[in-house]
């Protein structure tokens, strides 16, 4: 739906959308007329502000609209978001390096300084000269280059950066960023860094699909590397199609914003948020327990991007490998029950994420000493009884709901349509939906597809880590507890 209809419709003021959007009256004129489009960040805002019903998709400027092209790609106050932020982007060799020509172009508008190392495989795609025309900087090159090294040298390129964008990142780059090899300027600053890294993989979809390229992507975020990207689309230099193709520009954009602005930047202050993570265990006798694959890589996430926006956070975890996220209360669990007890235990909240697989069965009664084979014996019949429906009960709670709660609807078909009948079931505000069937390596793995459904509907947001899935989704959350907060005013 259109802007424009939508506050004729809902006889919504400009100056209130202003305000609940965070932006100027004049920003949503523009808007409001076609004469601007919004940056991500404030699409997700209208769309959020608007129950769902005008979306980044209703900004699309068609490509006969030639006045339109001077899209508004700055941030709600006017640009300058990124003044006084160092950005150190680094550029791989593939076809995609065009396209980092233009993120160059696009922080700089908003205020950051961008410094830019190409590896000498992308001096193939973009010239240095074209680089530092745009960067208005040195472009580097060479490890060893005797001048570069005495006047800024790697490591001052990688501790004077505010974060490091790797764009476009090659599966090569990603291997040997995996391996901590350090063997040219490009990874020699990557292993000196302090700095978060954002990596935009771009490569051909049978790249992307290598068992060694999933096992680098899954080995860099566990090392704290977030991605954004790839997504699916046509391969520029093949024609062919599929899951590889760099994320867009805006959205890199946005992802350097959020990680620009993700450290305490308050969104979420004064909030408790209580997250559920992990699987549970089940137990069959002392030895045995009835499981699921959840990795709670996604559950975990959430609660540091909650801690980071400023919440007060309660992760109650089953049993996972993932590290305890520092600053966040961590309180482990085994079952259902003991995660139900610890919830309520936890409340109140004011926004919950149910992200945890629990499971929906346990034994009726399980053995007290180890179950023994009998000789002859072929079958095994277990009594299994339902569990506890946490995300049910906590949406359902009459007097301490939280006043926000987000279930997570893991479906291995009919994603979106299962989703949305739980979201109704369940009584809860928000679903994640994502398709966990064994093709996609969700769970357990580093990246995630998400569709979020709320009442207004189902929007589908593009494959990112899961990190990145759990930032967007925090902020999101904190921007709806503003709107309530404003609404109640
Ligand atoms: C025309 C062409 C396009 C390429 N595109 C990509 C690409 O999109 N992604 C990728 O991972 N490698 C791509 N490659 C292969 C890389 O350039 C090659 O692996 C190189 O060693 C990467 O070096 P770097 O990671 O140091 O930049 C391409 C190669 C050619 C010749």
């Amino acid at each position: 739906m259109k802007l424009s209809s939508w506050l004729n419709d809902t006889g919504t003021r400009a100056c209130d959308f202003a305000k609940a959007i965070g932006t100027t009256e004049a920003t949503v004129s523009r808007l409001r007329h076609g004469r601007a489009q919004p940056s991500l960040d404030l699409a997700w805002r209208i769309s959020d502000a608007t129950g769902g019903a005008v979306t980044a998709n209703d900004f699309m400027v068609r490509k006969s609209d030639a006045k339109l092209s001077a899209v508004e790609t700055q941030g709600s106050n006017g640009g300058g978001d990124f003044d006084g932020k160092s950005v150190l982007l680094i550029m791989g060799g593939g076809i995609a390096a065009y396209k980092a020509l233009d993120l160059i172009r696009r922080i700089k508008e908003r205020g950051g300084r961008i410094r830019v190392i190409l590896t000498e495989a992308a001096q193939e795609f973009v010239t240095p000269i074209s680089v530092s025309a745009l960067a208005q900087e040195k472009a580097y090159t060479d490890l060893f280059d005797l001048k570069d090294e005495a006047e800024i040298g790697h490591i001052r390129l990688a501790r004077e950066a505010d974060i490091i964008v790797v764009a476009p990142a090659t599966a090569s780059l990603m291997a040997k960023m995996a391996a901590g090899l350090a063997d040219d300027l490009a990874t020699a600053t990557l292993l000196a860094a302090d700095a978060p890294i954002l990596l935009a993989p771009a490569m051909n979809p049978h790249m992307w699909a290598h068992a060694a390229t999933r096992r680098n992507a899954d080995r860099l975020m566990g090392d704290g590397v977030s991605l954004i990207g790839p997504n699916v689309g046509e391969m520029a230099e093949s024609g062919e199609w599929g899951l590889g193709r760099m994320a867009e520009v805006p959205e890199i954009v946005a992802a350097v914003s959020t990680h620009l602005g993700g450290i305490g930047d308050g969104l979420l202050t004064g909030l408790h948020v209580l997250v559920t993570s992990g699987p549970t265990h089940e137990p069959l006798d002392p030895v045995r327990y009835v499981a699921n694959r959840s990795s709670g890589r996604q559950g975990h996430a959430i609660a540091a991007a909650a801690h980071r926006l400023g919440a007060r956070v309660t992760l109650v975890s089953g049993p996972t490998n993932e590290p305890d996220p520092p600053g966040v209360d961590t309180q482990h669990v085994e079952t259902a029950d003991q995660m139900m007890a610890a919830v309520e235990g936890a409340l109140p909240a004011d926004i919950a994420v149910c992200a945890a697989a629990v499971a929906d069965w346990k034994s009726r009664a399980p053995e007290l000493e180890k179950m023994k084979k009998q000789s002859g014996q072929e079958t095994l019949t277990l009594t299994l009884e339902r569990n506890p429906d946490i995300l049910a009960a906590l949406s359902q709670d009459p007097t301490r709901r939280p006043r926000l709660v987000i279930g997570f609807a893991a479906e291995t078909e009919s994603v979106v349509e299962h989703a949305t009948r739980k979201r109704q079931a369940k009584g809860c505000d928000w679903i994640i939906a994502n398709d966990v069937s064994s093709q996609t390596g969700i769970m357990g793995g580093s990246a995630n597809t998400v569709h979020v459904i709320t009442a207004a509907g189902a929007e589908a947001w593009p494959s990112m880590a899961k990190t990145q899935v759990a930032d967007k989704l925090m902020r999101l959350a904190g921007r709806h507890m503003s709107n309530l907060a404003q609404a109640a005013e």
